[in-house]
This record gives structure tokens, sequence and C-alpha cells, in this order.
């Protein structure tokens, strides 16, 4: 059972973008996982997580890729259609896959436009300046868009790696200007990964749109996570992670009592049969 909180009876029955909007002014915290099935669509729509995220780290975390640069439009497609069929309250957010947008504002409208046609009401992308372009074309094309700073996995090979962004004045200070310029450019909410804290809650005084936080502290108008590490079921150990469940000691167990099952030939019994 989700844990109730006196924010519930202010919860709509169905999150749009002016909700989350609306949430930045009211202070109430919004809650995002990622979600790539209709299992744990199902389930974090029941938990009343307001966002799902169909993140290009269905590549990493479900496919087996090193690098979300691997993920193509096509799974982001398939994932996002199976995301949409299961659910109707949690706004559902598709990630541009790495190549379908950075290329032009045309191309970036043309991917956008074929993630809602699969399901999503909004699409995520990643970087500042660069991508300000893209971002007005799709947002004038009526497609929502939610921006991505700090740690912006698509460039992790330009990045030098999994590294935390922002931590001196000039970075912070760049950030902050990205950030800026992304609100100006119309994006909904902007997700801040690994920034420092102080630089993520400056942003966030900042902005008049959300910052959705991963491992950039606890001021952000949200949270995300990807929903593997939040539950235990990936063996990920970023320090900004809390695991919540341990899924993968849970299914392990449980995969080892059903091999005993069959071995010991306790299962099936004649309540598992046909006459
Ligand atoms: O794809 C993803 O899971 C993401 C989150 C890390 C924000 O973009």
């Amino acid at each position: 059972m989700p844990t109730s909180s006196p924010a519930d009876s202010a919860r709509p029955s169905k999150v749009r973008l002016r909700h989350v909007l609306e949430a930045k002014q009211s202070g109430r915290r919004l809650a995002m996982l990622t979600s790539y099935d209709q299992f744990t669509a199902k389930a974090f729509e029941a938990a009343g997580i307001d966002l799902l995220l169909v993140g290009d780290s269905v590549g990493t975390t479900v496919l087996g890729h090193a690098s979300t640069t691997s993920t193509t439009h096509q799974d982001m497609l398939t994932f996002t259609a199976a995301v949409a069929r299961s659910v109707t309250r949690p706004l559902i957010v598709a990630d541009l896959a790495f190549g379908t947008y950075q290329t032009s504002p045309a191309d970036a409208v043309r991917h956008a436009a074929e993630l809602v046609r699969a399901g999503a009401e909004a699409v995520k992308l990643e970087g500042g300046h660069a991508m300000i372009p893209q971002v007005r074309a799709i947002v004038e094309a009526g497609i929502p868009v939610m921006g991505h700073l700090g740690f912006t996995p698509q460039s992790v090979n330009a990045l030098s790696g999994h590294r935390v962004q922002g931590r001196d004045h000039a970075a912070a200070d760049r950030l902050a200007e990205d950030a800026i310029a992304l609100q100006e450019a119309g994006v909904f909410a902007v997700v801040l990964e690994l920034v420092p804290a102080s630089v993520a809650a400056r942003i966030t005084e900042v902005l008049q749109v959300p910052t959705i936080g991963i491992g950039a502290g606890p001021d952000c108008d949200g949270q995300v996570l990807v929903w593997q590490d939040m539950a235990g079921l990936s063996d990920f150990q970023g320090a900004f992670v809390r695991r919540f469940a341990q899924l993968r000691d849970e299914l392990e167990r449980a995969a080892g009592e059903y091999r005993a099952a069959v071995e010991g030939r306790v299962y099936p019994t004649s309540e598992h049969s046909f006459e």
C-alpha cells in the first residue's frame, strides 16, 4: 500500500502539464520514476507516482547496452507504447533517443511526434544552449518538452564518464544559464542529474518551471530515479540512490525455491493440474 500524504486530496485524477506547473507554485513535491512495461507502469500508477519516464535508460537497464547512446528510436516507440497502453493517470514522458534530435529541429519535431503517436504526453531531451532551436520547434509543434541538464548520459563520451557537473563557479553559472534558456524556449520542467545540491537549489529558486533532481540533492521540486535502482533490482550503487526494496534478492529467493520445488518433485501437485 502506498503511504498516504497530506497532499493526497489535492492529487489530480489525471496528471496534466498544468498540474506539474502548479506543483511548483504550491510546493507539492513531484515523484517521477522510469517505467518501460505494463507491470511497473500499473504498480507505479497505483502508488500515486505523478510522472512516468520512459527513459532511454531502457537500453542499459532492460536491453543490456553499455550506454544509452545505443538505445534506438524504435526501442523508445515500443516501450513508450507499452507504458501508454497500461496507465491513465500519470503524465507519460518519453526520451528522444540519441541522434534523433541533435541533427536538426525538423528531425526533433518528427521524432517527438512519433513518440506522441506511440502514447507519450511529453518528450525529454538532453542539453542546454545548443538544443534551444530543437526545444522551440517541438514546443511550437504543440508537444511539451522536459529539459535535462547536468550529467547528460547521451554525452557520456564527451563528458569523460559519469561525473558530477557544475562543481566550479563557471560551470555552475553555465548550468544556470542553460536552465534559464531552456525555460525561455518553453520547457515545462528540467531534470538536473549529478549536480551539487547547492547548484540545484540555486537553479530551482531561479526557475519558474519545476526542477526534477537525480543526484541533485533535496531542494529540487521533484525527484526521479531509475526504477530498478530504486527497487534494488539492479546492482547500481550510486551514492544518490536509496533502495526502497531488495527485489533482486527476493527474485533470486523465489527462483531458487521454484528450482528446488521442481527438482524435488513438490511442484506441481494435483492442485496445479487439470483433470
Ligand atoms: O533515461 C533515464 O532514465 C533518464 C533519467 C536518468 C533521468 O533520463
